[in-house]
């Protein structure tokens, strides 16, 4: 093993690239990436764009999870997986589904990019993958068009592009399978937390507000981004799985085909109020339901999110088979688990999130310990958990009038004098 990867890296290597590279272990494969301190001269150089092929250690995690949600997709399904990752950069994470993934695989790894199809061309050889994956050289959306009929979709399509995936949406959708996965990145924050009104709204359909919850309306709005597009062809969908970080989000969606279940699909669509003076918020279910003007705790106007998906953004089956392989795999993986184990805490939780500092920043008092605050809420009838979303927020049914009591009480000497 050990020498046919020398072989194949001095026959390979040698003769087709000109940019300086090197060697990577990621999960269980070893690959060949662009040596990203070439292109990092200055302090704000973002290597990653500037190299000839595109890498982003950071997105280990990204990987990890994909792999993850991947392996629970076939243990459920039972049957051999066919893959496709249209815009694969060095083919990274396609090489790792090829490796880690179980059962019988077939991946087909493309970039518009001819370097990154060559390099890409050359992990597959290194890591003796040729009868397993096929890589190609174009247009992501013109790739999938032409999967896009019986027999020849995917099993899951990972679209994992720079900035907004909603281009390479509709395509997508078409090329996946009856209860095919269809997982979805998008890094383009600025215009999904609302600093970019109208470019959200051009791209993902819906508008973005910039709440302190703003992350997870970023899932929502591109849930229902999905949910339209994927209605227009009669097709439901049904979120398997969900995360974010500051710079991007991921979402895992089943494509059901059915007009009763695109319907269903389309029934999550709805609305966030949130008033921008108390922090009050609200759900309002249905594409075409009045929507109330002022906020019913303190009378200041509402702002309105949306449309966006206001469904469940996790199964919280799918994600304890990812945590329970997770554990079986990664017992070092602490970011991981810990993260995981967070997204499953709030798989049945409300919908939106408050957060302490907004709370204290708000009435300037200062932020108690998060625990202690969880605590109280459900000592007072108030179930509430944590969520990834950010690392002070506070899933709960309570009104924010009372959140906002709970919270101050910690300043003051009698937090007893809190009521519901
Ligand atoms: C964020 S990178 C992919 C990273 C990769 N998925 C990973 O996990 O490392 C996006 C890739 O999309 C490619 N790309 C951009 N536009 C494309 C298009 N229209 N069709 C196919 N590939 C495209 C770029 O060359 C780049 O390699
Ligand atoms: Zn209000």
């Amino acid at each position: 093993m050990v020498l046919t990867n020398v072989v194949v890296d001095r026959v390979l290597e040698q003769t087709t690239f000109s940019f300086p590279r090197e060697v990577l272990r990621e999960g269980r494969v070893s690959v060949v990436v662009p040596e990203l301190e070439a292109y990092a001269t200055k302090p704000w150089d973002y290597a990653p764009s500037k190299a000839p092929v595109f890498f982003n250690p950071v997105m280990k995690l990204n990987r990890d999870i994909a792999v993850l949600a991947l392996r629970a997709y076939q243990s459920a399904s039972g049957r051999a997986l066919s893959v496709c990752e249209p815009l694969a950069g060095c083919g990274i994470r396609g090489v790792r589904f090829a490796v880690e993934v179980d059962g019988e695989i077939q991946i087909v790894l493309n970039d518009i990019n001819p370097e990154a199809a060559k390099l890409t061309q050359l992990n597959v050889a290194r890591n003796e993958l040729a009868d397993c994956i096929r890589v190609t050289n174009e247009d992501a959306n013109l790739l999938m068009s032409r999967f896009a009929a019986p027999r020849k979709r995917f099993d899951l399509i990972d679209v994992d592009p720079f900035g907004s995936p909603a281009p390479y949406i509709d395509a997508a959708i078409r090329a996946v399978r009856n209860d095919g996965l269809l997982a979805l990145t998008a890094t383009d924050m600025a215009p999904l937390c609302g600093v970019h009104l109208q470019a959200c709204i051009r791209k993902y359909g819906g508008r973005p507000l910039r709440t302190e919850y703003c992350h997870e309306l970023a899932v929502r709005l591109l849930a229902g981004c999905l949910t339209m597009m994927a209605a227009k062809h009669g097709i439901g969908i049904r979120v398997l799985f969900s995360h974010s970080t500051d710079h991007y989000i991921r979402l895992y969606a089943l494509i059901q085909y059915g007009a009763r279940r695109s319907d269903r699909s389309v029934q999550q669509m709805g609305y966030i109020l949130h008033c921008f003076s108390c922090l009050h918020r609200e759900v309002v279910a249905g594409m075409f339901s009045p929507l109330r003007l002022k906020c019913p705790d303190c009378g200041f106007k509402l702002s309105v999110a949306g449309p966006l998906w206001t469904g469940r953004l996790v199964d919280k089956d799918f994600c304890a088979s990812m945590i329970t392989d997770a554990v079986h795999r990664n017992s070092d993986e602490k970011l991981l688990l810990k993260l995981l184990s967070l997204i499953e805490g709030e798989a049945d939780a409300p919908v939106t999130y408050y957060t302490t500092d907004k709370i204290c920043d708000r009435l300037k008092v200062p932020i108690p310990p998060l625990m202690q605050v969880i605590e109280v809420l459900g000592s007072l009838g108030f179930p509430a958990v944590r969520t990834h979303f950010n690392s002070t927020g506070i899933k709960t049914e309570a009104p924010a009038s009372d959140v906002a009591s709970i919270v101050s009480s910690f300043s003051s000497s009698k937090p007893d004098h809190v009521s519901p």
